[in-house]
């Protein structure tokens, strides 16, 4: 199937190794709204205790941390991600929560260098989207599935059903311009179209697959100014580069954008992201 070009793995690397610090620091804060995706990849990994479970793209640490408290002590987690940045925050927070079956390893989760047969369970929750090929991805993650092995993916939908996206493009266009490499909410939806996931896992080699939507509405408490998390997450590089007087107009311009989704004293949110999951028969 054709789905879009994807990034170039090199130019993935740099950006995401930028924005380590700002997700570790930001990491504590989100994974408090973590359970509303956590819950339907997980459920659609069919994950239970015992289980040795491969996350992909683990970033700062969720879902990798609920995982690695439900398969509990007799199952494992194997955390991954392209860059080691990312992984900083995921292994200080392992630390302090005391779990003891989580290991660390950096790799390009379309070269996996496990044996095959490996886990009962591969995960990947926003991360596919980044990849230069998708389909070897899933091919990967097929491979090191023991037979009966099941994946899921969790991806976002397409852009303009997800408010955040929809503001931070408005904004980031006035900004700085959405021609800007590190402003890629394009790269962010590119496999949120109905069929896509579905298509992938199939020529991945995959003949038992599931691809679901989910919408979410939220609403937000009006004096709660929750988009930092995410300016941060989003545009930490970016911000970094500028000056505090830009900085501080960076975060007026977003709150600004944000005004017309408050009512009756509440942000009002959509979000539609989408699952695929598949079985290794
Ligand atoms: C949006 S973050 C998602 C992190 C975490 N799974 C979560 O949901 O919060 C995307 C992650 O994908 C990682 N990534 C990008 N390309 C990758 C690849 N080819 N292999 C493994 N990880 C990759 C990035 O380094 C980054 O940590």
């Amino acid at each position: 199937m054709a789905i879009n070009q994807g990034p170039d793995t090199q130019r993935i690397r740099e950006d995401w190794s930028l924005r380590g610090k700002h997700w570790d620091q930001r990491a504590d804060e989100v994974s408090k709204f973590a359970d509303r995706f956590n819950a339907p990849l997980i459920g659609a990994a069919g994950i239970s205790a015992g289980h040795h479970v491969l996350d992909m793209a683990t970033g700062a640490g969720e879902p990798m941390m609920t995982v690695a408290s439900l398969v509990g002590p007799s199952g494992s987690v194997l955390a991954t991600d392209l860059v080691p940045e990312m992984l900083e925050g995921a292994r200080r927070r392992v630390q302090a929560s005391g779990l003891e079956n989580v290991a660390f390893r950096v790799n390009d989760m379309c070269e996996l260098p496990d044996a095959d047969g490996s886990f009962d369970r591969a995960i990947c929750r926003f991360g596919l989207m980044f990849v230069s090929d998708p389909v070897k991805a899933a091919s990967e993650a097929r491979r090191v599935l023991k037979p009966g092995g099941q994946v899921a993916y969790l991806v976002w939908g397409p852009r303009a059903d997800t408010t955040m996206f929809e503001v931070f493009a408005e904004a980031a266009d006035e900004i700085w311009g959405l021609d800007d490499p590190l402003i890629d909410l394009e790269t962010m939806c590119r496999l949120g179209g109905k069929g896509t996931m579905e298509g992938i896992l199939r020529d991945a080699g995959f003949d038992v697959v599931d691809e679901r939507e989910l919408r979410f509405d939220s609403k937000m408490p009006g004096e709660l100014e929750f988009w930092h998390a995410q300016i941060d997450m989003s545009f930490g590089p970016k911000m970094d580069a500028a000056t505090p007087d830009e900085q501080a107009r960076a975060r007026e311009v977003v709150r600004d954008k944000f005004q017309k989704y408050l009512k009756d004293g509440a942000y009002h949110m959509t979000a539609h992201v989408r699952i695929g999951a598949a079985t290794k028969t």
